[in-house]
């Protein structure tokens, strides 16, 4: 899970990226393997084959790598580093939907030996082509282990409910074992959520707080300022629930929610999240409106600027009723957070860019200052900020200097944001576990069923009421109506770190 320092024990390895010419290698892939070569990180014998559709050399290729690279890194790529990476670069000519390609492409593979025998095939591709493209890797001798080790990058959607992921996941286990798997959710490749676990489970200080008993309800936000861009081949149609909470904003549940492992080894680790998962309380069809609520954003301003509707996006279906802002309340029924309830919310075209654990404790027992100016006490709040800035801080209430007997809200900051680490993306850390076998951060066939059980009974109502939905002006922080999911009139949405001011709303028209 972890960085390796060096490559000592890094296997080398052949990557084949298909889909290489495609918006996740250029954005993410291609600048986490400069990374990783600038850290020293990558075997010498290791190398990398785009596949695609283009008639490139491996120089053209290179050539366009080189490109992409100044594109994503600008001033920070280093020619040393560049060159050292474009010597591991080959390309291989081949369309994913037909059989002679992939008969070439083993050839490519197993012919020679100026690749290394251990593959990992990375599919950077659209998720329609993941059960063809595993198929046609087996008809032609790729998923063998027999000369080396074998490993099939998948990245999510994997499907897009219950029954889909279980048609995938059956057609890929069909020809790559369980082990050879690594189905990716990038969430957990970033370093302030695997925080989540140090934080848990290497402080003593909160574990006995961490419970039904001490703790009100936890809001789990991903909220970004961007709309869905170029995007809406992909989004439209999936939607904010199955892009954002489905999948990484289940998982932070689980880390969140889990017990402690036996051991940090990837099944322990694997086993206590999927409990959670299946500790989730079902959603019965007639409860759907009390634990979900989803909206649309509009035209409105985001940074001063006029920002289009989402159904003026270009390639939106102007009668789409798709939603980009998605929030869900879940119970947990075991013994720690029984009725604690756990709130999920996502959206496009908020407020503010940001993603954030907020975790509300509950008042004390007693009002001992009832008869003082003090009128309501503010409960204690622990905030762990995802990104963009990793924090921890928690909220208490201190004495305001002065005769009368006031409180005011101090905050106990624990953040490391300021601290001038290397940033390390979380594709760096994802791509190296591939290579070093480490499953952990990915995650295995029933905790991803588990999870779309979890969402199915909403995602198949709202597929039958298509006719409304609710909308939200850009640049807010979604329609006030989220708040119905709340159990309590003082539960309210943290929309940030800084603690609220007394009455200030936190839901923006
Ligand atoms: C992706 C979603 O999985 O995660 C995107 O498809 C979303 O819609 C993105 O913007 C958020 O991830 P990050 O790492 O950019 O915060």
């Amino acid at each position: 899970m972890a960085m390796a320092p060096n490559p000592a024990g890094i296997p080398p390895c052949t990557m084949v990226i298909f889909g290489s010419t495609g918006n996740l290698a250029q954005i993410k892939l291609l600048p986490a393997l400069y990374q990783l070569e600038r850290g020293g990180h990558l075997a010498a014998e290791t190398q990398v084959l785009g596949f695609g559709r283009r008639d490139w050399s491996d120089a053209q290729w290179r050539d366009e790598v080189r490109q992409i690279l100044t594109e994503q890194l600008g001033e920070r790529i280093e020619t040393a580093i560049a060159d050292r990476l474009s010597a591991r670069l080959h390309f291989i000519e081949g369309n994913l939907r037909e059989d002679a390609a992939f008969a070439h492409l083993a050839e490519r593979l197993r012919g020679q030996d100026d690749l290394p025998a251990n593959l990992a095939f990375y599919l950077a591709i659209a998720p329609e082509f993941y059960g063809d493209v595993a198929d046609r890797l087996a008809a032609n001798g790729l998923a063998d282990e027999d000369n080396g080790w074998v490993r099939l990058v998948v990245e999510k959607p994997f499907g897009y409910d219950l029954e889909s992921a279980r048609i995938l996941g059956e057609r890929l286990r069909r020809h790559f074992q369980e082990h050879q798997l690594y189905r990716i959710d990038h969430y957990l490749g970033k370093n302030t959520v695997q925080n989540v676990l140090v934080f848990r489970f290497a402080n003593l200080l909160f574990e006995p707080l961490w419970n039904r008993n001490y703790i009100d309800h936890v809001q789990i936000t991903h909220a970004e300022s961007c709309g869905i861009g170029q995007r809406a081949g992909f989004y439209d149609g999936v939607g904010a629930l199955r892009d954002m909470i489905q999948s990484h904003l289940l998982q932070l549940l689980t880390l969140v929610a889990m017990e402690p492992p036996p051991s940090m080894d990837a099944e322990a680790l694997r086993d206590e999240k999927v409990k959670v998962l299946r500790s989730i309380r079902p959603i019965p069809r007639q409860a759907v409106h009390a634990h979900a609520f989803r909206a649309q954003y509009r035209s409105g301003l985001v940074e001063g600027a006029r920002v289009p509707g989402y159904l003026e996006e270009p390639e939106v279906d102007a009668r789409s009723s798709t939603e980009t802002f998605a929030a869900l309340k879940f119970y947990i029924d075991n013994w720690r957070w029984r009725n604690v309830p756990f709130y999920l919310r996502t959206g496009k075209r908020l407020a503010d860019t940001q993603s954030l654990i907020a975790i509300r404790f509950r008042h004390p027992p007693q009002q001992l200052f009832n008869t003082t100016a003090i009128e309501q006490l503010r409960p204690n709040w622990l905030m762990l900020g995802i990104q963009p800035n990793e924090c921890m801080r928690f909220e208490l209430l201190v004495k305001e200097p002065g005769l009368e007997m006031r409180t005011q809200t101090e905050t106990l900051d624990a953040s490391t944001c300021t601290m001038g680490r290397d940033q390390i993306d979380a594709y760096e850390a994802l791509i190296l576990d591939v290579i070093s076998g480490d499953h952990s951060l990915f995650l295995r066939s029933d905790e991803v069923e588990y999870a779309w059980r979890v969402v199915d009974p909403v995602i198949k109502l709202w597929a039958t009421e298509r006719e409304f939905i609710h909308t939200y002006p850009a640049g807010s922080w979604g329609p006030s109506e989220a708040n119905r999911l709340f159990d309590k009139d003082d539960q309210d949405w943290r929309n940030g770190l800084n603690a609220p001011t007394p009455d200030g709303p936190s839901v923006e028209h």
